[in-house]
């Protein structure tokens, strides 16, 4: 089985050290793994075209067999590699740099024209239902907050929206380049993601995940530490599960959860349907009302222009 190594951070950087540990404990169990290191690749930014999200625009409604429908030709880029090379992994382990409290523009760069990669049968990216994932983050200070929701759901993306997530680990104050080679526990904590990464692969009947002793958290879905209000419940913000906070007779705060996985929105739900309806309504709405659209347009926006970008001086 493979595992591969996606490393979002800087050359050689922080968190590509703790991605090289885990993988080398993960050779070491006799996995075979490889890693690329996503700043070497190219990615066009998403244009918001729609092409591949709206199935008005799919021939004969449907999504091309190709598995690829974008504005951008499918060779101007390293996107099809990338997913490719995600396919013929059995588990996946992302590792990151933290920026500005989340995941770097280049790892959301990616998530967005995943969508061009048969987003008509999420499950399909990653070619199986049971691609695995673990996480790796490191941050400068402990600004670090929305990185457990945002990595994880990068991950599971990449995994065919499905929540698989095996383990996770957030390193903060670790900002200097090469300081990670000093941080030994850090160290010794991603060998234990890549063993568990391993161990997961070897014992897919049994649950996925494996944080759940050193990672606090509050959603057992997708294992985020962060929630939302939501009128006088919480939400968790990627599972988009309900809750009610709770206390326990110690006083320890806990959610009780509407359900679990079965109502997570990332996993085969039942409102899938009906979300489905509903997104795709404003299309329908859109075809009908054109005459109605320009005039608004014209309206509300036809007397001003956005200032053209001035051309770039040489360097
Ligand atoms: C643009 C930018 C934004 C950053 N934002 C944060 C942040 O919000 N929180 C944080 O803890 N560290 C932040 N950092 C620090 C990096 O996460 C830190 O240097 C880390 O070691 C980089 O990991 P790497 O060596 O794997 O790239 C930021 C760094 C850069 C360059």
């Amino acid at each position: 089985m493979k595992i591969l190594g996606i490393s979002c951070g800087r050359k050689d950087g922080n968190s590509e050290l703790l991605l090289k540990k885990a993988l080398k404990e993960a050779k070491a169990q006799g996995f075979e793994v490889e890693y690329l290191r996503l700043q070497e690749h190219k990615i066009n930014p998403c244009t918001g075209c729609e092409l591949c999200s709206n199935s008005d625009n799919w021939p004969n409604g449907r999504f091309p067999e190709s598995g690829y429908f974008c504005c951008y030709k499918e060779d101007s880029d390293h996107l099809s590699y990338i997913v490719d090379k995600v396919k013929e992994a059995d588990g996946i382990i992302l590792s990151t740099s933290i920026y500005n409290l989340t995941v770097p523009g280049i790892l959301l760069v990616l998530l967005n024209r995943i969508h061009a990669k048969n987003f008509a049968k999420h499950h399909e990216i990653a070619g199986k239902q049971h691609t695995l994932c673990a996480t790796i983050a490191v941050g400068g200070s402990d600004m670090t907050n929305l990185i457990k929701p945002m990595l994880n759901f990068t991950a599971v993306e990449l995994c065919g929206s499905q929540m698989n997530l095996v383990d996770q680990m957030v390193v903060q104050f670790c900002s200097a380049k090469d300081y990670m080679a000093l941080l030994d526990d850090s160290i010794e904590r991603a060998g234990l993601l890549g063993r568990r990464m391993a161990d997961a692969l070897n014992h897919q009947d049994e649950p996925y995940y494996r944080g759940l002793e050193d990672n606090p958290e509050f959603c057992p879905v997708c294992h985020g530490d962060v929630l939302q209000l939501s009128g006088n419940r919480v939400r968790c913000p990627i599972c988009n599960i309900l809750g009610d906070v709770k206390f326990s007779d110690e006083g320890k705060m806990y959610v009780l959860w509407d359900g679990g996985a079965e109502l997570c929105r990332l996993n085969d739900n039942p409102n899938e349907e009906e979300v489905h309806v509903k997104q795709r309504a404003p299309f329908k709405a859109v075809k009908e009302n054109k005459e109605k659209i320009k005039q608004v347009k014209e309206e509300v926006g036809g007397w001003i222009k956005p200032v053209p970008a001035p051309p770039l001086r040489d360097v």
